[in-house]
């Protein structure tokens, strides 16, 4: 028999985490209107809001920080994490920002005007709003089987080929790119395969029209390609991902995610075009070129983080994580989406609340009542983080409610995990009364899952 497994590293500083009884969280709850965005952290036992931003640094990354070099112009913590983006990525051009979504504000208004039609795998909400706002229309290509959450596909992020082409051969004059997001979060985390990204690529060149990778997650997708595809078991990381940024033309990225750090983001180019507008519009909303809205130590931190992100054993600590809770899960019959992702486990909502309409938000009502179970802190990716639709300003249905329970990098051990399954398992035990869910109060014109607030539908 193997040697058991277990994670590949071990604790230095520890951060309290408080428990706390269901009736202060029912008045914590109603005092944050229901929305779990609104709950102060020390309120909260275990939170699986997010992946992003919230990983435990490593020692060598809290060292760097040391190190960083603060210069308005020239840092040189700006060139070692030029040399970290070129070493893996094999871009010659970087920009620097605070965020994901700052990577999308400053890249989209190169390339985007209203009118155009940007095609990819189930984009992120950022994506899609900084997509929707400059009037620009994101098309989803993504294979039919992500939809089907007990369906086992390997890779669920893929783009449905013949649809791409025919949507190119339809539009081709107003698509600016194509976007792959890596992994795909909107669809439970789920990679994008190797075969996919050539595919793509392929149809990319023979309509003259450019690709650019979402790569918040790039490593956890390059683990799955090795773990899951032929032909990539021998492989390194390091060399995966070599091979998936060769077909790529930029990347926006939230360090947040992969990048194993709190805060930060970048721009990558092959082309010094591209690269020379984004110029502009760094220094307007982000920063000086050689910071963009990153300190000297961020960057610094980054340069490390990248490095130690394509670490084989890292990534496989992780993975299993993610697996380890979605087992749990499956053990009591509670539908997730499979086979698990990276970066989450994705309850499929309206197969666990059943009786809950969903003009009441059946994610949403599962949010909550995990919160009150339990103090797990989960986020809806249904039909609040859907928005409305721009034109009829109806409530947009996505085809699947997801309550996603995200895992922070090196943060909780399986004893956390075993907390998130244990309340989902008494939830699902009486799931057939909970009947009724919420309504809205108040919300935002876009992007409103952040700041809405609600109401039950039923007082009680
Ligand atoms: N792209 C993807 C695939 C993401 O998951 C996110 C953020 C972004 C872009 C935007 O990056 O937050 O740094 O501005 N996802 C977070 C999440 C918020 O919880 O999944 P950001």
């Amino acid at each position: 028999m193997e040697n058991p497994f277990a994670e590949s590293f071990k604790i230095k500083m520890v951060e309290p985490v408080y428990r706390s009884t269901r009736e202060q969280r029912r008045e914590w709850i109603k005092k944050a209107r229901y929305n779990v965005f609104n709950l102060r952290s020390e309120q909260v036992y275990v939170d699986l809001l997010t992946d992003s931003g919230t990983t435990a640094m490593s020692q060598q990354q809290w060292a760097e920080m040391m190190l960083g070099d603060e210069s308005y112009a020239g840092a040189s913590s700006y060139y070692k994490l030029k040399q970290s983006i070129e070493d893996l990525f094999g871009f010659d051009y970087f920009l620097p920002v605070h965020q994901g979504r700052a990577a999308e504000n400053v890249l989209f208004s190169v390339l985007v005007k209203e009118g155009d039609i940007v095609p990819g795998n189930a984009h992120f909400d950022t994506t899609k709003g900084h997509i929707e706002y400059r009037k620009a229309t994101a098309l989803d290509c993504t294979i039919q089987e992500a939809y089907n959450t007990s369906l086992i596909h390997p890779f669920k992020g893929n783009i449905d080929t013949d649809i791409l082409q025919h949507v190119l051969e339809k539009y081709a004059d107003d698509i600016p790119f194509i976007i792959l997001t890596l992994t795909c979060n909107t669809t439970g985390g789920q990679p994008v395969s190797m075969q996919n990204m050539k595919d793509v690529r392929t149809l990319a060149d023979r309509y003259s029209i450019p690709l650019v990778y979402d790569a918040a997650r790039f490593a956890e997708n390059a683990y799955f390609i090795k773990e899951r595809e032929d032909g990539y078991k021998e492989k390194t990381i390091a060399d995966i991902v070599t091979e998936m940024f060769s077909y790529a033309d930029a990347v926006t990225m939230s360090s947040k995610k992969d990048g194993n750090v709190n805060i930060g983001g970048f721009i990558g180019f092959r082309n010094g075009d591209w690269y020379e507008k984004a110029c502009t519009y760094n220094i307007l909303f982000e920063g000086f070129l050689t910071y963009g809205g990153m300190s000297g130590r961020d960057m610094n931190a980054l340069a490390c983080g990248l490095r130690e992100a394509i670490e084989y054993d890292s990534l496989e600590t992780r993975i299993k994580q993610t697996e380890y809770l979605a087992n749990r899960l499956l053990e009591k019959g509670i539908p997730v989406q499979q086979p698990t992702g990276g970066h989450a486990v994705y309850i499929d909502a309206t197969r666990f609340l059943t009786r809950v309409p969903r003009e009441e938000f059946i994610a949403q009502t599962l949010a909550i009542e995990l919160y009150l179970e339990g103090g797990v802190r989960a986020v809806e990716i249904g039909t609040l983080l859907a928005d409305r639709d721009p034109q009829s300003g109806e409530n947009r249905y996505p085809e699947i409610e997801y309550l996603r329970l995200a895992i922070p990098r090196r943060v909780y051990t399986n004893n956390h995990m075993d907390v998130a399954a244990f309340a989902l398992a008494n939830i699902f035990d009486r799931k057939d009364k909970i009947t009724s869910g919420y309504r809205i109060i108040k919300e935002a014109p876009i992007m409103r899952h952040f700041t809405v607030e609600l109401e039950p539908v039923k007082a009680g």
